[in-house]
């Protein structure tokens, strides 16, 4: 049995979870925010930062370290806040720059770290460059800044380059000039409200620069990097390769990206040591995305690769040795996440024939097993809670929602409507917290409004305050799981070592006193030798385990 190396210093000699600790990303349970669902104070249908300010003992009693927010700058909401028209002000729908300052000072004293997401690779079309560089017309300094083109054909109407957004259609969109003529046309990897900025241009440097500085000074611990691998563009936007080498596509994961990312380091790093930064990077080849990971670039990235492999035994055994030897060879802590606000709930996932997330397979009408999803999610939530390094856990996970089939009409991601209809979108996983009473809003709102996304009927028995009183609930399990995370010295960051089980089975150990064993098969398994059970996330069946369920034990001395 080979110790799996860790990715550093193990937590007994990091002391990671005392809150002063520099080294805090390395092992924390960190839970994203997606504002707009979160809780609303002002009663408008939409969550706003006082509501997460009036939450926070409940995330305490959670037992998280750090919460990520997903954008809460000004925008015109055209992809969720994605769409950033100005990073120094708060949208007014979630509250003012005040309020933002008042809930990072609030959480810390709750031992709450607050992480912050910036989104680099675009802006808002509302921004002030953009609305300069349109007001500039073609040729201008100001176009500079993005990436405007002529078309190709006769009269430029054939987008420069046969580029597909990320979300479907073409990644190109063309002005029309104010007497209505035809114009330029401008790049967007996303939707068309998100021009792409070019990041070949100096004040796009300077400015980012400048931004990490300013949420730095207000006391943000970490920053999340949207899109991260996406920003470098080779200047010349050539067609894509049929299959390009490493670093040589034309806006994925280009080696420029190294050097942007240096420098956003060295910022971090003026900042008492502390300072994480935190790569969104979907990147097949494992090799190139721990690069981003080396010491002085990031100091983490999603583990994307564990969050869309299936529910089985030998995929997720290939990914957590993958990520632990990859992670390991350059000393960066793996992070392990099952749920995010694009990727649909797991325990509707978990509960479908296909059981692994790819966004080019979502369809409407997937049917799932519902209590199943709901195991194997609880058994998939201790597993990744055990591994070594971070966890990521998404708002509503630890109730347990489901992905939500939100009507067609009421639908307001652009992937949905970019994918002509075909895709149900992410709005799914979006919809607001149920915190309790019988009906919408469930406690969401203080008044009784119609809430930005509608809310099942049935979530009665899921609101937060329901499942409070219930221990065998999604969330009790969360919180006593996340409580011996946080407390047991062998978890979060660290080393593991593998141990003898069935195939279907995965069981290994953390230092000498913690065993996590995770049964994927159909039928019950044997538990290894122990002297103690920490956790289930089902009861045992005579002892065993029984199939699609988590056991923590102590193993005999
Ligand atoms: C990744 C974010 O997670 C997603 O929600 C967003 O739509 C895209 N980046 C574009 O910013």
């Amino acid at each position: 049995m080979d110790e799996i190396p860790g990715a550093g210093p193990s937590q007994a000699s990091s002391g990671q979870h005392s809150a002063a600790d520099r080294d805090w990303w390395r092992g924390a349970a960190i839970y994203e925010i997606y504002p707009r669902s979160f809780a609303d104070a002002n009663g408008d249908g939409t969550g706003d930062l006082a509501g997460v300010r009036a939450r926070l003992p409940y995330l305490r009693d959670l037992g998280i370290d750090a919460m990520w927010f997903t954008p809460w700058y000004q925008s015109p909401m055209a992809d969720g806040g994605y769409d950033v028209a100005d990073y120094r002000a708060i949208d007014p729908l979630f509250g003012d720059l005040a309020e933002a300052e008042a809930l990072i000072s609030d959480a810390l004293g709750y031992g709450i770290r607050t992480i912050i997401d910036v989104v680099p690779n675009h802006v808002s079309d509302q921004h002030v460059w953009f609305q300069q560089a349109i007001a500039a017309g073609p040729g201008s300094p100001e176009r500079e800044r993005f990436w405007f083109r002529e078309g190709r054909g006769p009269n430029g109407e054939e987008p420069p380059n046969g580029w597909t957004s990320e979300f479907g259609g073409r990644a190109w969109s063309r002005l029309t000039a104010p007497d209505g003529t035809p114009e330029q046309w401008y790049l967007h990897l996303f939707a068309a409200g998100q021009p792409d900025l070019n990041w070949g241009h100096p004040d796009v440097r300077r400015e980012h620069e400048d931004v990490l500085r300013f949420w730095f000074d207000r006391g943000v611990a970490g920053i999340r990097i949207d899109s991260a691998a996406l920003l470098a563009k080779d200047p010349a936007l050539p067609d894509l390769p049929i299959q390009p080498l490493p670093g040589e596509h034309p806006y994925v994961d280009r080696d420029d990206l190294q050097e942007i990312y240096r420098s956003w380091r060295r910022i971090a790093e003026e900042y008492d040591g502390d300072r994480a930064l935190i790569g969104e990077i979907w990147l097949p080849n494992p090799d190139r995305f721990v690069r981003y990971l080396r010491s002085d670039v990031l100091h983490a990235a999603f583990n994307f690769d564990f969050l869309t492999a299936p529910w089985d035994a030998e995929v997720l055994r290939t990914s957590i040795d993958t990520t632990l030897m990859m992670h390991g060879r350059v000393g960066a802590p793996a992070t392990w996440v099952l749920s995010n606000h694009d990727i649909t709930r797991p325990v509707t996932r978990y509960g479908r024939a296909d059981t692994g997330f790819a966004f080019d397979r979502k369809r409407y009408g997937t049917p799932s097993d519902r209590v199943l999803g709901e195991r194997r999610a609880r058994a998939a939530a201790m597993l990744a809670m055990a591994l070594p390094g971070a966890y990521y856990l998404f708002q509503g996970e630890e109730l347990g929602l489901d992905e939500v089939e939100v009507p067609r009409e009421r639908i307001q991601d652009p992937m949905h409507f970019r994918s002509g209809g075909v895709d149900p979108g992410r709005d799914g996983c979006r919809v607001p917290l149920p915190w309790d009473g019988e009906k919408p809003p469930y406690g969401f709102s203080s008044g009784d409004v119609d809430t930005w996304l509608p809310q099942p009927d049935d979530w009665a028995s899921m609101t937060a305050e329901a499942q409070s009183a219930d221990p065998g609930s999604m969330l009790s399990l969360y919180r006593m799981a996340l409580m011996v995370r946080r407390t047991h010295p062998d978890l979060g960051d660290g080393s593991m070592k593998w141990i003898p089980s069935a195939p279907g089975v995965l069981a290994f150990q953390r230092g000498d006193s913690f065993i996590n064993i995770t049964n994927l098969d159909t039928d019950p398994c044997e538990l290894p030798s122990h002297e103690r059970i920490w956790l289930t996330s089902a009861p045992l069946e005579g002892g065993r385990l029984p199939a699609n369920a988590t056991a923590w034990l102590r193993p005999s001395a």
